[in-house]
């Protein structure tokens, strides 16, 4: 353990996990007595299987449902209202998301709508709302960012250009997350590529935080284990449904161990590099991931070694240091394998901007978990190194 901060571990998302999983549905809809939902699809899985599958469930029980796919990568306020509109038209008793981070974020907020009115302006921070939101049934159509059990939506303010994060870890989260590797396959190379990059790196910065426990430090430890040994054959063939259903897992773990520990100095630089030059946050996050996990190693060793370990590699009878330097490897090699750039330049990032992203950095205090103290002067070698 890496302190002895009091701290907690609160996951109240029932998951179903498990190949043709989403046939849970059949149960979901007895149990609750729903009769009319709101259904928001990604744009990407709107032709997809998984969806008619879905669709053939809700008209086999007779279920209604209005159907909102307008959701855009980064969701804005704006389509927060359309969705909200569709709703407060119909008033469904619970919301499907089928989906990616994106969609999953939307539902979230109509769901805090739905039950506190307002613009969804007025419940940015933390715990701004009260009332629980309409139920959320969750079925990730990505294996990454893990919004199906973290407490947190991310909806953007298109009026101040800014990202208004609306956070609640007791009121914030799907009441269902359905772990169906089938509503994978769909997935672009590229996308599967960078979403499960993320979820590495969620597990990594999670697992190396000040603020993990024994409990977190279980998720995450097995969530780069089942990510590392599954991602390249998942990458390569989507429809690798063991591979998918392994990804997924890790993914959800990894989300439910950085939900109590926070993230570190690689997602602080990568907001970033998103928010400045509009990357995709997987890419951005698997960029900085090999400069920061260097950074990192000294701080903790130890649990470096142990990712090595997870991670396939052979350390046995190398001093920890030494070990952890093989993750640190192992990293590069994954980076390499999946074809994930080098440097930032590859990726559109204007060296001019170094300085600045630097500052914001350090100051926002977002990395306030890592384990190596960072200054602003790390942070600009760190850039400058990514580079
Ligand atoms: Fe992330």
């Amino acid at each position: 353990m890496n302190s002895f901060r009091p701290s907690s571990f609160l996951s109240p998302t029932q998951i179903y996990l498990g190949i043709s999983s989403h046939e849970m549905l059949n149960d979901i809809i007895a149990c609750w007595h729903i009769r009319h939902l709101l259904f928001l699809c990604d744009p990407g899985v709107a032709t997809s299987e998984i969806r008619s599958c879905i669709e053939k469930i809700l008209k086999g029980n007779q279920v209604s449902f209005d159907m909102f796919t307008e959701i855009e990568p980064e969701p804005s306020s704006k389509t927060v209202e359309k969705a909200y509109e569709i709703y407060r038209a119909n008033q469904a008793t619970a919301l499907l998301a089928l989906g990616g981070g994106s969609t999953m974020d939307t539902a979230k907020a109509v769901g805090i709508l739905a039950t506190n009115g307002g613009r969804i302006h007025d419940y940015e921070g933390i715990d701004k709302f009260m009332r629980p939101p309409l139920p959320l049934i969750a079925i990730p159509t990505t294996a990454g960012t893990g919004s199906e059990v973290s407490y947190s939506c991310v909806i953007t303010d298109t009026e101040r250009d800014i990202k208004m994060s609306i956070r609640s870890a007791t009121l914030n989260r799907a009441k269902v997350a359905i772990l169906d590797p089938l509503a994978l396959s769909s997935l672009p190379h590229h996308v599967a590529a960078h979403a499960a990059m993320d979820a590495f790196v969620h597990a990594l910065e999670s697992y190396v935080s000040l603020n993990a426990n024994p409990i977190t430090d279980a998720m995450n430890m097995h969530a780069i284990e089942l990510i590392a040994l599954n991602i390249r054959p998942f990458v390569s063939n989507r429809n690798n449904l063991e591979a998918g259903l392994s990804m997924l897992c890790g993914a959800t773990l990894a989300a439910m161990g950085f939900s109590e520990t926070g993230l570190g100095n690689i997602h602080c630089m990568a907001r970033l590099v998103g928010a400045f030059f509009h990357v995709p946050h997987g890419l951005s996050n698997a960029v900085c991931l090999p400069y920061g996990a260097e950074f990192n190693l000294m701080a903790n060793p130890e649990k470096f070694a142990r990712v090595a370990l997870a991670m396939g590699e052979r350390v046995q009878g190398l001093a920890p240091l030494e070990a952890g330097r093989r993750a640190v490897e192992a990293i590069k090699q994954l980076n390499q394998d999946l074809g994930i750039p080098k440097r930032l330049r590859e990726i559109g990032v204007a060296k001019g901007m170094l300085p600045e992203m630097a500052r914001i950095a350090f100051e926002s205090n977002y990395n306030r978990w890592n384990p190596r103290y960072t200054t602003q002067q790390d942070f600009e070698v760190l850039f400058e190194q990514a580079f």
